[in-house]
């Protein structure tokens, strides 16, 4: 059973003069350690009672918790598929509830061109800073549904893991807000304001939110936009991602002859779409695993050798991550080490590709057409349109004569880094030292969230990307999976990063 509850007081941070609740773990269990009247002296009386008080809610609503969120991940909110559009509506309505049983003074489900996006705020002061949360309640199609080994939409813990789509990605991490948001306004002990904007369109490339922050720039109007949307290293070594990759979506389809054509009578006189397809994608990487369309690097930003360096000290062990995946090696870019490439370099990859007969049994064929969807992942200074032009003018010059080639944009995101010595990351650092008793790690995501970017550019926010999933949560896989203990950590951790924050703005 998980003793997630179970803390001890710890000195932590004595130049702002408090003294944290801290969760200890040793191994992989939360010890109970007594309170010891000793460290007391340190700690106004103020700061302690108040993480007293959220504590004890946290303890006395813990099963609730849980079963909210088990409750929001029994709707299928799948915004890929328009098969899915009424439970992604019926979810839009049920996180509006959840805001408004959190405290909320307003909360509304607002219509986009798309699905809709849901607002909510808590105001307590006009004077205080406001926080502004970002999140997603929609969901990445659960297939391969015969790869998951309980109904994706049917949550089951096993193993102290919530198990269903979206648990980590990301209704169980934003879920973690709207009852940290609760604990705070129900103990009467919120620092600052509260803005909450969780949208239904992440997982589609959030195609309408740039519209609705531009005509809501009044309302999002913020100190910092704060998202639990990415991962940690581990709970023994909680980490803060420092930047996004951005994202460039291509799909392309190649045409062949104008009908499909028995592969017998025609096969080794006409070109086949498939087999030239495969062939062109081939050739989009050189022997060290370099992109090969020409400029694509022109605008990386290299890091220089001491930050490198740094970025290596991240603990990682290869041997473990190859067996997780049962891979004998990684593979990428010459150069680079496997944080590097997943953290500061861009990709090219083939996520579908698809032609011809697919089908039970054989069939003598020669297609007519070859389709493949092709993303590319980007880092600082590359731009997602600029990568698509020159991703098509390239992809169109390596047509061989015997085919013709359309290329078609489906989205795009740019990257961004988050700034490391601003007084929000240092409060986000704060807030996880107090609960994990650890000093995080930044790290480089790869990942993409392609609205953070702007964030920046429309509303002139930074972003705290405070993550509590992990790499092996399957996001966007069979069997997604959120720890509990990560789930109610995330909750215990929030509460903290707005006190820090509001502290560090006063
Ligand atoms: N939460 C992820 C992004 C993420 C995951 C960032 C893990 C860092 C670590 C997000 O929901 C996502 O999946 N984004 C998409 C992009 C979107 C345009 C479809 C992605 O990264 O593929
Ligand atoms: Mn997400
Ligand atoms: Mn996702």
């Amino acid at each position: 059973m998980l003793r997630w509850f179970s803390m001890a007081r710890a000195p932590i941070a004595p130049d702002v003069g408090v003294f944290a609740l801290v969760s200890l773990m040793t191994s992989k269990k939360w010890e109970s350690c007594r309170f010891s009247p000793n460290f007391n002296t340190f700690v106004t009386q103020k700061n302690q009672h108040t993480m007293q008080v959220w504590n004890e809610y946290l303890a006395e609503n813990k099963q609730r918790f849980l079963d909210e969120l088990l409750e929001l991940l029994r709707i299928p909110s799948v915004s890929a598929d328009s098969k899915y559009k009424e439970d992604v509506a019926r979810c839009a309505e049920a996180v509006k509830e959840a805001m408004v049983r959190a405290g909320c003074d307003k909360a509304e489900v607002c219509p986009t061109a798309g699905h809709p996006v849901v607002y909510g705020e808590k105001i307590k002061d006009p004077a205080l800073p406001t926080v502004l949360v970002y999140g997603h309640y929609d969901v990445q199609p659960p297939d391969p549904l015969n790869l998951w080994d309980s109904p994706p939409f049917e949550p089951v813990i096993k193993d102290g893991k919530i198990f269903a789509r979206g648990a980590c990605d990301d209704k169980g991490q934003m879920y973690m807000h709207i009852k940290a948001l609760e604990v705070m306004v129900k103990t009467d002990s919120l620092p600052c304001n509260v803005k909450m904007m969780i949208e239904g369109e992440e997982e589609v490339g959030s195609d309408n939110l740039g519209k609705f922050l531009e005509s809501n720039k009044e309302k999002l109007k913020a100190d910092i936009v704060l998202i639990s949307d990415t991962s940690m290293i581990s709970m023994e070594h909680p980490s803060i991602e420092s930047g996004l990759r951005g994202l460039t979506y291509m799909e392309v389809e190649v045409t062949g002859p104008n009908r499909d054509l028995h592969s017998g009578v025609y096969g080794g006189a006409v070109a086949n779409p498939v087999n030239q397809l495969c062939k062109m994608i081939a050739s989009l990487h050189d022997e060290n695993n370099h992109i090969t369309i020409p400029g694509f690097y022109d605008k990386v930003l290299e890091l220089n050798a001491e930050e490198r360096e740094a970025l290596n000290q991240a603990p990682f062990d290869l041997e473990e991550y190859k067996k997780d995946l049962d891979v004998k090696e990684v593979w990428g870019e010459k150069g680079y080490t496997t944080l590097e490439r997943t953290g500061i370099r861009p990709t090219l990859d083939v996520n579908g590709i698809w032609g011809g007969y697919t089908g039970e049994g054989a069939k003598t064929v020669l297609p007519s057409k070859a389709y493949a969807k092709i993303s590319m992942r980007l880092v600082p200074n590359q731009h997602s349109t600029e990568i698509e032009n020159l991703f098509k003018a390239h992809f169109e010059s390596i047509a061989p004569e015997g085919v013709t080639v359309k290329v078609r944009h489906h989205h795009g995101g740019e990257p961004v880094v988050t700034p490391t010595d601003s007084p929000a990351y240092q409060a986000a650092a704060k807030a996880i030292k107090a609960t994990f008793g650890k000093d995080p790690i930044p790290t480089r995501g790869g990942g993409s969230i392609p609205i953070v970017a702007l964030f920046e550019s429309v509303l002139g926010l930074k972003t705290v990307l405070m993550g509590f999933g992990l790499d092996n949560d399957n996001i966007h896989s069979p069997n997604e999976k959120y720890d509990v203990a990560n789930y109610y950590k995330g909750i215990e951790t929030i509460p903290y990063f707005h006190k820090y924050f509001a502290e560090s703005k006063a």
